[in-house]
């Protein structure tokens, strides 16, 4: 059975849903520069400058949703499913416009405050990423993002002012959404571009450590702002299969899985694996680390772990002749035993079971799953309904299977917010088309629609769902 306190919900990130851009006085994010079209993904994996490209592209965040304008709609939809949680991010550059500034912007902190008090008054827990991959362009332009050390008090003055802020009503937080993502996209995931005189693994490594060092130290501000609260790290998961039992596919395999880890070693384990030591010295990649920062490390450690889960993924040694195209950033072959969703991401309930062992085998500390969806084209009836069948399907079973990995595996799992309770711009590819949520929201890929939400199938589905406590899928 699963325990009554068992947090249902859905997820979201700032960036994909507010909007508003540039009022209350927020500063442009890397987000705010990526636009919709051909120039989006060379410039989400830092080979390409956001300035480059010509004028007049659409940009989805600056709309996106207008959960600004729209939130305490929404948030009656939330509760009108019965919601338990809810996780959304905060946008720093709402916080500290440029990043540079010495006192957070107190527009900013009211409308997050206005957020969390309306959750609250419907009984919903706010579960809070402080980072969901947005970095204010200040920060960029002042100090080339996260490659530099000096981010680390930036980011810890922006924790330490939510904290302060929002202790005592947020009780779960969340330093970086999806961390091992500045291996794949370092510039949607952290605004760090490559230039053509770097090393790739260099500048990587230099931005990951001083995010890790962050993290340990938002954790570290967190425990003494406010003990009660909890913090946890985010991993983008799915295990790596090897595609046959060649020990060179297994190898690979090996090495994809333990490289998803690596972040999540540091911050759960409190220190870096060794094959990534060995690595460093390999390649000739140096990172200036002082002994403090290996002490907060190593006595700052997450107290759960959170982590998206949307497919398993598969390992080649030699992919000649075999379909890479699983379109999805983490990479691998196509898995020939499985289907796909529209987009071509791999769907795999089993998978998610085997994940959510994989973590636990490794960490032994409680889980949160805060991302699990599927992003799909629906069409509205001229009843104004719309038939996400395919999206109950998706959702049921992977329900069923994180069910039987508390039920049948004795796995501790905190919560499970599903991506995502409302449509929202999708980050890969900035479509609305692209649809994850159980509300629908009336707007196309290039901008144009009323904004008006409707309630799809799962969000009735879902209703009774977290009604029987998962009893009913
Ligand atoms: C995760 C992110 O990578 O996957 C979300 O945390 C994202 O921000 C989600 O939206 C789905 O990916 P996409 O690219 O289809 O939006």
């Amino acid at each position: 059975m699963i325990h009554k306190e068992f947090l249902w919900g859905g997820a979201s990130a700032a960036n994909q849903i507010e909007g508003a851009y540039l009022e209350g006085n927020k500063g442009l994010s890397n987000i705010d520069l990526l636009p919709y079209g051909e120039y989006r993904l060379p410039i989400a994996r830092g080979v390409r400058k956001y300035s480059d490209v010509p004028e007049g592209l659409y940009y989805p965040s600056h709309e996106a949703i207008d959960f600004y304008h729209h939130y305490k709609e929404d948030i009656a939809l939330l509760a009108e499913m019965g919601f338990k949680c809810f996780r959304f991010s905060i946008a720093w550059s709402r916080i500290f416009p440029t990043g540079l500034e010495d006192e957070p912007n107190e527009e900013g902190l009211l409308f997050y405050e206005s957020v969390i008090n309306e959750l609250l008054r419907y009984n919903i827990e706010p579960i809070v990423t402080i980072c969901h991959f947005d970095v204010p362009k200040g920060l960029m332009d002042e100090f080339g993002s996260w490659k530099s050390r000096r981010m680390i008090d930036r980011y810890e003055k922006y924790a330490v002012a939510l904290f302060n802020r929002f202790k005592g009503k947020v009780k779960y937080w969340i330093s970086f959404n999806e961390i091992n993502m500045l291996l794949h996209k370092p510039f949607t995931a952290a605004g760090v571009t490559i230039d053509e005189n770097e090393k790739r693994n260099q500048v990587i490594f230099t931005a990951a450590h001083h995010m890790l060092v962050a993290s340990a130290l938002a954790t570290k501000r967190l425990r003494e702002i406010d003990p009660d609260a909890q913090m946890g790290c985010m991993l983008a998961a799915g295990e790596y299969y090897p595609y046959s039992c060649a020990p060179e596919d297994v190898r690979v395999a090996q090495i994809a899985n333990q490289e998803t880890f690596f972040f999540i070693d540091v911050q759960a384990r409190g220190e870096y694996p060794r094959w990534v030591i060995q690595k460093f010295e390999k390649e000739n990649i140096h990172l200036n680390v002082t002994d403090e920062e290996i002490q907060l490390l190593k006595e700052n450690t997450v107290d759960y772990i959170s982590f998206s889960y949307y497919a398993s993924r598969t390992s080649k040694a030699n992919t000649e002749g075999v379909d890479t195209n699983t379109g999805n950033a983490a990479g691998g072959v196509v898995n020939p035993h499985l289907s796909r969703s529209e987009w071509g991401w791999m769907i795999d309930p089993i998978g998610f079971r085997i994940t959510i062992n994989s973590i636990w085998d490794r960490y032994q500390k409680p889980l949160f799953i805060v991302e699990n969806g599927i992003g799909a084209r629906d069409k509205v009836e001229v009843d104004g309904k719309i038939h996400d069948q395919y999206r109950i399907a998706y959702l049921s079973a992977h329900i069923r299977a994180f069910k039987e990995a508390i039920e049948e595996d004795g796995i501790p799992i905190l919560g499970y917010t599903l991506w995502s309770a409302i449509d929202l711009v999708s980050s890969s590819e900035g479509q609305m088309e692209k649809r994850y949520g159980l509300i629908y929201v009336d707007k196309d890929d290039q901008g144009n629609g009323s904004l008006k939400r409707l309630k799809k199938d799962s969000f009735y589905w879902y209703k009774k769902v977290i009604e029987t406590n998962g009893e009913e899928l």
